[in-house]
């Protein structure tokens, strides 16, 4: 029943380049987990800072108007034998397969590889990253295959600290709780829309659990988030199917490359004032929507803008402590006509092509 081939030695010399490198002593993850289990350790305990980052290889099949699926959780096939062949030899190089749960509830993928020769020790663990644990585990296909002995059990990333660390019922594989990035200012991570994990940490997480390498596999967010962060990613390897999936299908594409607050300033220049968080009244228009960055220090700057028409409100500077806010006053037309420009800082990401409109400072100017 399978349609996996084997690779013909042209095929495989030509991916060799992009595998990553092969672990000397085989797949460790299991020893290197049961080491940490004898030092006492739990997941609130390790830290994840510690050890490095696994080799990542990015895979996703795409039409050719880049679109991954014809519309948010429909599973689409756009993979034929030579590239379900690929796919599956891929597999058996990696140690893990990561793909997140807006992939895991519509498509119920076995994650496993089917390729010539696979053991259950050459398979690959499947990582699911679930935060809010929306995904049933244990009617899934993962469930089934790793019951069967045809794939290893998978480990499920979540961020409810209360639950932390627990083996699945039965037949192996367990949860990892993992801590999300900092909540806006006034929201609790409970509260918060979204409860995202740092994709260092995930990924420092899996390489301290053993995994040396992983194969991401979709979908559409955790692939955009991570073509955003090539210095996490080692290899990517897109398929292109010879079909066109037509608007409205689900694309795969990295966040803007010019920096976002000059997107959402409509303008190359913003002035700021830095007032009491207090000092600030929003009359109409909603709740701001928002969205986080690491500023220099290494800080998060969060960003607060208009869901309807994406103006730049104000931001909150961890560094500056929560009771402060930068408003973004310059967006105002009456505030233009009243200030005159003193000073430009951070010249240093300034638009190439953009004069110079008042002293320019590369970053902050010497205290
Ligand atoms: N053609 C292909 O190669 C291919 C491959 C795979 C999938 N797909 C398609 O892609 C579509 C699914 O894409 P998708 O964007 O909806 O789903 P997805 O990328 O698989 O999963 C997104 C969800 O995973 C969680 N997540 C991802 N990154 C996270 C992080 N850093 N921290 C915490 N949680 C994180 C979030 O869950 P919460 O929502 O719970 O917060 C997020 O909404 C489906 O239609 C599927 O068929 C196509």
């Amino acid at each position: 029943m399978s349609e996996v081939r084997e690779l013909s030695d042209a095929e495989k010399t030509f991916l060799e380049p992009y595998l990553p490198p092969r672990a000397a002593d085989g797949r460790k993850e299991a020893a290197t987990h049961n080491v940490r289990e004898q030092h006492g350790e739990t997941a609130e305990t390790v830290q994840t800072d510690g050890g490095g980052l696994p080799f990542v290889t990015l895979t996703y099949a795409s039409s050719l108007d880049s679109m991954i699926s014809l519309a948010p959780g429909i599973r689409t096939t756009l993979s034929g034998p030579e590239t379900k062949s690929m796919t599956h030899f891929l597999r058996m190089h990696h140690d893990a397969i990561l793909i997140g749960v807006g992939t895991a509830i519509p498509d119920n993928p076995g994650l496993n590889s089917r390729y010539l020769g696979a053991t259950l020790d050459s398979q690959p663990r499947p990582v699911v990253v679930d935060p809010k644990m929306r995904w049933d585990v244990d009617s899934s296909k993962l469930a089934q295959l790793a019951q069967e002995g045809q794939g290893k059990a998978p480990w499920l990333i979540h961020t409810r600290h209360e639950l932390g660390e627990e083996a699945l019922r039965g037949w192996g594989g367990r949860r990892v709780f993992l801590p999300s990035e900092a909540a806006p200012t006034g929201q609790t991570s409970e509260s918060a829309k979204c409860e995202t994990i740092a994709w260092s940490t995930i990924l420092k997480t899996l390489k301290r659990d053993g995994v040396d390498s992983v194969m991401v596999e979709g979908g559409a967010t955790v692939i955009s988030t991570l073509l955003s962060m090539p210095e996490l990613v080692n290899t990517v390897i897109v398929t292109i199917a010879p079909t066109w999936l037509g608007q409205g299908g689900v694309t795969v594409s990295p966040a803007p490359k010019v920096q976002a607050g000059k997107i959402l300033g409509g303008g190359a220049f913003t002035m700021n004032q830095i007032i009491p968080k207090t000092a600030l009244k929003i009359t109409s228009g909603g709740e701001p929507s928002n969205y986080q960055y690491k500023g220099d220090s290494g800080k998060s700057v969060n960003c607060y803008y208009c869901p309807k028409c994406t103006t730049h409100i104000y931001h909150q500077q961890e560094v500056m402590g929560p009771d402060t806010i930068i408003a973004r006053t310059a967006l105002l037309p009456e505030a233009r006509k009243k200030f005159e420009v003193g000073a430009e800082i951070y010249g240093k990401d300034k638009m190439s092509w953009e004069k110079e409109i008042a002293t320019t400072f590369q970053t902050l100017p010497p205290s």
